[in-house]
């Protein structure tokens, strides 16, 4: 009897205790935590892991533990409720809603600036919230549920996230793989900038140029897959995989592992990263970097394994004008393009490369 109740005060404990993470400010003034935890469950080689029903609530609840008070989610991980319940669960017990910031984000089906409030109150009645912190658009480019293109200028969902902002549905509002001159566009058009972007950043792809962007406009950074495709047995063209030898050798030094260098890695570097897991144990050890510092000379030798690989080129959309990455040849392309037609979306453009000079102009011009 003693003993359990000697266990259970030290998990309240642990709930009731502040975050691990030092705070970040953002550019509207609000403060997160510099980690989050991730809730995409991926995919295996069969398609989208489905979830089974509490693996998520139960990291969730892990990670509060852990110290954690930052959870990235998103609408088509089908697991805001998983997420809520466990976000509830411990906000009611430790009175901990103004530590946590919870971040879902906009699915690309929801792209007209009219679907963007209604796609936010289904995330937050599946979050069962009032409000989330950071509410982001997930992907710059729309497409319908049936498969096909959504032309929606990204700046027109950017003005529905506004519009989700106003109505205090939100604090605050950012982006997802957006790249620099869809962030200058925003700019352009004198709208809200964003608080954050989040971005692919890992030590395969350190994007130093968006980098210096975002800390030149204050707008926050926040990494996802954190490991890269370091880990992924089914990756052999991963530049660099987690028993490099560089690597084992900087973590034996700071007496941690390799997955910790490269979330302090992150971190030093001015990334939120957003490692997903969910084992108890890995959820507690990602956390655990805040108590070291890297060298310079050991950021520099990290600095050096950017080679600019991309773990979610999401290559499948490359032939939407807002597909936001480089291009790569010969990937089928899978969408038939639709043009929305409804009164809040009239802005439409004509196909184009992002990555040719003269489209990259157009978008720039295009008046909304
Ligand atoms: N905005 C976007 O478009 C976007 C795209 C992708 C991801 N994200 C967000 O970013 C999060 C993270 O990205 P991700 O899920 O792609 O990849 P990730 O966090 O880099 O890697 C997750 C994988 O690493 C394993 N893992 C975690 N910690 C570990 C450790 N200490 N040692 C060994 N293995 C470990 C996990 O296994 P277990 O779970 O089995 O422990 C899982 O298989 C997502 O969950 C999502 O929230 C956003």
């Amino acid at each position: 009897m003693y003993i359990i109740v000697f266990i259970l005060s030290i998990i309240v404990f642990a709930y009731a205790e502040p975050g691990k993470a030092p705070l970040v400010q953002l550019n509207d003034g609000r403060t997160m935590p510099t980690i989050a935890l991730g809730t995409w469950l991926g995919n295996s080689t069969t398609g989208r892991i489905t979830p089974v029903g509490y693996e998520t609530e139960q990291a969730v609840l892990w990670a509060f533990e852990a110290g954690y008070r930052h959870i990235d989610t998103a609408w088509s991980y089908h697991v805001e409720d998983q997420v809520g319940r466990a976000v509830k669960t411990v906000v009611d017990a430790y009175n901990l809603l103004h530590e946590v910031t919870t971040t879902p984000k906009l699915w690309n089906d929801a792209h007209a600036r009219s679907a963007v409030v209604p796609a936010l109150r289904a995330s937050l009645a599946q979050l069962k919230l009032n409000y989330v912190d950071l509410y982001l658009m997930h992907w710059p480019l729309g497409q319908f549920a049936n498969g096909s293109y959504d032309y929606t200028h990204y700046l027109e969902t950017w003005r529905g996230m506004m519009d989700a902002q106003a109505l205090n549905l939100t604090r605050s509002i950012g982006v997802s793989n957006f790249n620099k001159v869809m962030l200058e566009n925003v700019r352009a058009h004198q709208l809200t900038e964003p608080a954050v972007l989040q971005i692919e950043w890992n030590i395969n792809l350190q994007q130093p140029g968006l980098l210096a962007y975002c800390r030149q406009h204050n707008i926050s950074v926040m990494g996802y897959t954190p490991f890269g495709a370091l880990m992924d047995k089914r990756r052999a063209d991963s530049p660099t995989h987690i028993d490099d030898p560089q690597l084992t050798k900087m973590a034996a030094k700071y007496g941690k592992n390799v997955q910790q260098i490269l979330l302090r890695y992150a971190v030093e570097m001015g990334v939120i990263p957003i490692p997903k897991s969910i084992t108890s144990s890995r959820i507690f050890e990602n956390i655990d970097i805040f108590d070291f510092q890297l060298e310079d000379n050991d950021k520099r030798i990290l600095r050096k394994f950017d080679r600019g690989y991309r773990t979610i080129p999401q290559l499948k959309w490359r032939d939407h004008p807002f597909y936001p990455f480089e291009k790569k040849a010969d990937y089928p392309t899978t969408s038939t393009s639709t043009v929305r037609t409804d009164a809040s979306t009239q802005q439409v453009i004509s196909k184009g490369d992002l990555n040719d000079k003269s489209a990259k102009m157009n978008f720039r011009d295009i008046k909304i």
